[in-house]
């Protein structure tokens, strides 16, 4: 027995690092299939190649309304039906700071790819799949950032994206309630080929191979370590789970070594 038997979601983004590990731990928490919605092609092939079956995916943007749209009724059409949404493709501005962007129309255009990929993307993945969850009482889960609460984990317009995030879940919980449940998880800095926006030129970046990434995140954290994406994903199981959370909605699970209590405790005394 797991504890998403039988549950079906649909996930975005999917292809690869805390959307894949969502994706394989849902999967072996007995859910019958997942609703994929990736980006490219490729990123489909390798998802019907490790799962077959057990998922249907739909190749689009997330910033089109249509591709939101086409993903819940594949998922329905092989399923029956949809429990959870995870809403969780997204891309980070690689810390690009206000004084780094060439002109205000340089500002303009970063802020709206990643605000249209971040915030935009999630706003219209709950729209399409609001009715279907409303039938099953379902519920939503976002993936956020500790950029959602504080300085530090991006530039001006990943860190502001990621608060709107908050207020997303936050008004979602508030009007959808009581039939679905709206939540989000919260990670810290996580080992992931997460990308950058074109207008920034970071399309083919990857977070995981900037160097001395892990590090830096190890020493920002009491814990003291960089997540892997499985990290996260029982944090997903947990929201999702109508047994185990049903008194759980408009909440954010922090999933970031400690980020609140910044730094890590003095284990040794300072030399002189
Ligand atoms: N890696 C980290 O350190 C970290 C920390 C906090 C939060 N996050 C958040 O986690 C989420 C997942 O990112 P990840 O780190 O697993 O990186 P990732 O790059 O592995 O996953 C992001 C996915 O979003 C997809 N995507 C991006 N733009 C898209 C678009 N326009 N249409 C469709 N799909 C698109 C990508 O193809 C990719 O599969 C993001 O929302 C990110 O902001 C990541």
């Amino acid at each position: 027995m797991g504890w998403l038997d039988n549950d079906v979601a649909l996930v975005t983004g999917a292809n690869s690092g805390i959307g894949l590990a969502v994706v394989r731990r849902f999967l072996q928490e007995g859910a019958r299939g997942i609703g994929v919605l990736v980006r490219s092609e490729k990123g489909a092939d390798q998802l019907r190649g490790e799962f077959g079956e057990r998922v249907t995916v739909t190749v689009g943007d997330v910033r089109d309304p249509d591709a939101n749209d086409a993903a819940v009724a594949a998922t329905l059409a092989a399923y029956g039906r949809l429990d959870t949404l995870v809403g969780n493709a997204g891309v980070w501005d690689y810390f690009a700071p206000l004084r780094k962007f060439a002109d205000g129309h340089h500002v303009a255009q970063t802020f709206r790819e990643v605000f249209d990929i971040n915030v935009l993307g999630y706003l219209l993945a709950a729209y399409a799949a609001a009715p279907a969850l409303r039938e099953c009482r379902g519920s939503m889960i976002f993936t956020l950032s500790n950029a959602a609460f504080y300085a530090g984990g991006g530039g001006p317009a990943y860190v502001a994206s990621k608060h709107a995030g908050v207020g997303l879940i936050r008004q979602l919980a508030y009007e959808l309630a009581p039939e679905i449940r709206v939540n989000g998880v919260a990670p810290g800095g996580t080992a992931t080929p997460l990308k950058g926006p074109e207008s920034l030129g970071k399309q083919g970046a990857k977070l995981s191979e900037i160097p001395g990434f892990d590090e830096a995140v190890a020493n920002a954290v009491p814990l003291g370590f960089m997540a892997q994406p499985e990290d996260h994903a029982g944090h997903y199981v947990l929201l999702a789970s109508r047994t185990n959370s049903p008194a759980t909605t408009a909440a954010i699970l922090q999933s970031d070594g400690g980020w609140e209590v910044r730094g890590r405790p003095a284990r040794k005394p300072r030399p002189e």
